[in-house]
């Protein structure tokens, strides 16, 4: 079992169970970066010729970024972790803490190169009742990781554990995270702060693993928990995404109050609605918004056609000892598609 509480037998490597959870921790180690590899100060005079509309923006996504990295390193380490048995799970979890750690230093190095009220983007998420509702939302799910027990062995605990990680997985990471993502890569199509969008690709290809670990451990645990497979808890579930979309849907068009060139508040959330069916559908579920995908230029943006097929991608430079074997030749589930 996946998740449960861990036993002794259960604090060896062998026998890998979940192939899959180890071949991330082998991806996510030769994914490995550093925030001072990108030479962001050369994004300094795109910035200096930049609209107050086009700062806005780049300023409203750091200062949700800024702290959205740290909550989810909380979900992480209290949702997550405590009730998960397999050490490859673990192995995996522990890299992805760190890159977590390195998202947020590496937005900090972006605050310090920016000529940015760093302040005043440190307070924006305090102060803007749309970015307080999205936090709002996580921390809901946050509290109870916190203040009350979950008790993994019984059907509501595991039901909580799978609830907790589709508010901080799936739509934190998987849908909002990817909204901004699109955001901030849209300023590279139109050749501005390019080594910006550089980061955000590296930071792309991690979260795309990381959607892809939970999209694994939702599917493992209703498998291994055949019990929790009734239509009123798919239809909390999908409830519990459609949430998370509202909330999304009112911040963007704080992030666009008159939007940009071609790219406005409507154009963001259809594309936050595509993104959204696609995460229905990798859960098993039907799509909600059968929207079209609006940014197709996604699948062109460099690099991302690694997030493809990611245990197959040749060994790029940006890969840290692309040589490592990685255990099983697994079928890559296609989670991060972005790039059809
Ligand atoms: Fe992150
Ligand atoms: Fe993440």
């Amino acid at each position: 079992m996946l998740i449960g509480k861990a036993q002794p037998e259960d604090m060896v490597l062998h026998p890998i169970r979940y192939p899959w959870a180890y071949d991330l921790y082998n991806q996510a180690v030769r994914n490995t970066w550093f925030p001072h590899e990108i030479a962001l100060k050369e994004d300094l005079d795109d910035w200096a010729k930049m609209t107050e509309d086009e700062r806005h923006a780049v300023k409203f996504l750091m200062a949700f970024f800024n702290p959205a990295e740290l909550i989810v390193n909380r979900s992480i380490a209290l949702g997550m972790y405590p009730y998960i048995k397999a050490p490859e799970a673990h192995l995996y979890l522990a890299k992805v803490m760190w890159e977590e750690a390195n998202h947020c230093v590496a937005f900090e190095y972006v605050l310090e190169t920016f000529p940015l009220d760093r302040a005043k983007v440190f307070s924006t998420h305090l102060e803007t009742p749309s970015m307080k509702a999205k936090e709002e939302y996580v921390f809901k799910y946050l509290r109870r990781m916190t203040e009350t027990i979950l008790d993994i062995e019984t059907v509501e605990g595991k039901k909580d554990f799978v609830r907790n990680l589709v508010a901080t997985n799936i739509v934190m990471e998987g849908i909002w995270f990817y909204s901004g993502f699109m955001v901030a890569l849209s300023f590279r199509q139109r050749n501005q702060l390019r080594n910006f969008g550089s980061m955000i690709t590296w930071v792309l290809r991690d979260e795309s693993l990381h959607l892809k670990f939970g999209i694994n451990l939702v599917h493992t645990a209703l498998e291994e928990n055949p019990e929790l497979l009734t239509p009123e808890f798919a239809n909390e579930i999908r409830d519990i995404i459609i949430e998370g979309v509202e909330r999304e849907t009112a911040y963007n068009k704080d992030l666009f109050p008159r939007g940009i060139l071609g790219l406005n508040a409507d154009y963001v959330n259809q594309y936050v609605q595509y993104v959204t069916d696609r995460r229905l559908e990798e859960l098993g579920l039907p799509k909600h918004y059968n929207a079209k995908n609006p940014a197709k230029w996604m699948s062109t943006a460099t690099d991302v056609f690694e997030l493809v097929n990611f245990f197959e991608a040749q060994n790029t430079s940006y890969e840290v000892d692309g040589h490592a074997s990685s255990s099983t030749k697994a079928k890559p589930v296609e989670v991060a598609k972005e790039a059809e």
